[in-house]
């Protein structure tokens, strides 16, 4: 049997990373997901996807510890070949992160930083240590949010470093064409998960109100971008390099 394609997916225990990995798995790729402090819900994840009929497993990584990440590429690689009888992955989808509020007149420079730590020096570091593990014709695809095209109050710095990903992502594209792997960002509009402490989902009057700015008269649920991921791991998608690609079902336009 052809070896399946396999996909790193950064902060796969929860929320959208989650969806990813599932989605990727339905799409017959095999999972490496990591997590930062979730391990139960990680194996959850780790068990639906054997349930599929792929393979997966889950690391701890916190991606704001650059010094760590050679003991994380040295641990997969070793488990790569002992479960998954490689020692390379086709696509990194740069996923993990978290959101500190603050408008921009109020933000504080450690607000800043661990918002540049999770969201793009973190990025930025873990992408070349996984390129020697990443085998040509593959892909990897960055994760932005609609809050790069417009703006909303409290986004600030967590909007400008999405913004530095999706440069970065062209970057990216440019000088990694030459090994055939395609890089694309895709940015989510507000979509119901955890994150800030599950606004999106749990705050009624917050909801209502996203709702009313999309065309589709909905925020997004994690079921609605994991799909379009796992998509860009596939061969239907092997034209389709160094684009952003908004998933808002047509927020603030
Ligand atoms: N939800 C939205 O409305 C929305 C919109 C646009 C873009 N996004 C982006 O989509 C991505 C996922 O967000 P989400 O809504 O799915 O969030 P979520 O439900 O809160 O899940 C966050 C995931 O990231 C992991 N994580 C958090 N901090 C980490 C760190 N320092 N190191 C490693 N892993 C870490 C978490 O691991 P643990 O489970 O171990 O904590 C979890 O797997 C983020 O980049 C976010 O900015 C989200």
């Amino acid at each position: 049997m052809a070896q399946s394609k396999i996909a790193l997916v950064t902060g796969g225990s929860r929320g959208l990373g989650k969806d990813m990995a599932i989605s990727l798995a339905k799409k017959k790729l095999d999972v490496v997901l990591t997590y930062n402090t979730n391990k139960t819900e990680a194996d959850n994840v780790v068990s639906e996807i054997k349930g599929l009929g792929q393979k997966a497993s889950a690391y701890q990584l916190d991606v704001m510890e650059t010094s760590s990440y050679d003991s994380f590429i040295e641990l997969l690689t070793s488990t790569l070949k002992s479960n998954f009888n490689t020692d390379k992955i086709d696509f990194l989808i740069n996923n993990a992160g978290f959101i500190h509020y603050a408008n921009y007149i109020e933000a504080d420079e450690q607000q800043f930083n661990d918002m540049m730590q999770v969201h793009f020096k973190g990025p930025f570091f873990l992408t070349k240590k996984v390129l020697n593990i990443l085998n040509d014709h593959g892909g990897i695809i960055n994760i932005s949010s609609g809050l790069t095209r417009f703006t909303t109050p409290g986004f600030a710095i967590y909007g400008a470093m999405k913004g530095a990903m999706e440069i970065l992502t062209k970057y990216q594209a440019k000088e990694l064409g030459e090994r055939r792997i395609r890089v694309n960002i895709v940015a989510p509009g507000a979509i119901e998960t955890d994150i800030l402490e599950g606004i999106v989902r749990d705050n009624v009057k917050m909801n209502q109100y996203l709702a009313s700015q999309t065309a589709l008269g909905r925020v997004g649920l994690p079921d609605d971008i994991g799909g379009v991921v796992a998509f860009l791991c596939t061969d239907d998608a092997k034209w389709i390099n160094a684009q952003r690609i908004e998933i808002s079902g047509g927020s603030n336009l």
